[in-house]
């Protein structure tokens, strides 16, 4: 036998009506991002999420949301785009597309070619744009045959480092992307050399800064971050796009800080 005021709990429970505690709570919830401050409502959806996943453990085991860094990382490797490997952070798929949409660069230049799933989505993104050319350049040659057959791309396998920077002349609008090795001294050796290149209002992306995060920064001399921060230095003509950066939460990207705008 359940005490009274139980009983009057359960029988209020079975009966509550559904749509006015939604009502109620969009009201009320309405009503307290009206009055408070916006660090006291987050730092309150804070505290519940905590108490949700961490103590009252609510979600059943296959509902539960965890990821991070490092298992989206872990599941970048095994991405295809067209059923070749594509070696990108999910976030940067959907700022790649936006970016080409927005610019319509004449030209791309990929530094990091591998099997070519890069190359390949962006060529085929400039297809629906209806411009474009990627020159995509690697050290090795192992693009797969969709690369070598696709009118927009055209391959360099003599590494950066030997392509000629007249490849590009005569191209009204530029963007580089750089995904070879990482390491500092090769990017910015990248930068220095392609930075040039790009033209007012475009990019140069540096990618897998995200490296740092992963306390894998000394395996590259400081990496891409390191580069970035020395090149920005000395190069006033380039800002961080923090709109990028940041469109999915505060470096939300293997690109971290690696959204480059040219702005004069
Ligand atoms: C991360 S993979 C590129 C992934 C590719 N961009 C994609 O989206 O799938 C890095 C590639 O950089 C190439 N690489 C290393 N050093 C290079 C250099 N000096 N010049 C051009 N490519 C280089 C490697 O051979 C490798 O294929």
């Amino acid at each position: 036998m359940l005490p009274a005021e139980n009983s009057f709990g359960l029988f209020f429970l079975a009966n509550y009506d559904k749509r006015n505690y939604v009502v109620r709570n969009i009201f009320m919830r309405a009503f307290f991002r009206k009055i408070l401050p916006e660090p006291v409502l987050r730092a309150y959806a804070a505290v519940k999420r905590f108490i949700r996943k961490k103590i009252l453990h609510s979600a059943p085991e296959a509902e539960r949301v965890e990821f991070d860094c490092d298992t989206v990382y872990k599941g970048h490797f095994g991405v295809t785009y067209r059923g070749i490997p594509c070696l990108k952070c999910p976030f940067d798929y959907v700022h790649y597309q936006m970016i080409l949409d927005a610019l319509k660069p004449d030209l791309v230049i990929e530094i990091g070619t591998n099997i070519g799933g890069g190359a390949l989505y962006l060529a085929d993104l400039m297809n629906i744009i209806g411009r474009g050319t990627v020159h995509t350049i690697d050290i090795a040659d192992r693009a797969d045959k969709l690369l070598r057959d696709h009118p927009r791309i055209k391959l360099f396998t003599r590494g950066w480092e030997k392509y000629d920077v007249r490849n590009a002349a005569g191209f009204r609008k530029v963007l580089v992307i750089e995904d070879s090795s990482h390491t500092y001294e090769n990017t910015l050796g990248t930068l220095r050399k392609f930075g040039p290149l790009v033209t007012p209002g475009s990019y140069f992306i540096v990618e897998d800064g995200i490296i740092n995060e992963q306390d894998r920064e000394e395996d590259y001399q400081g990496g891409p971050l390191r580069a970035i921060r020395e090149y920005l230095a000395a190069d006033d003509s380039y800002v961080v796009d923090r709109a990028y950066c940041d469109w999915f939460g505060k470096n939300a990207t293997a690109n971290v800080n690696g959204y480059l705008k040219k702005v004069k």
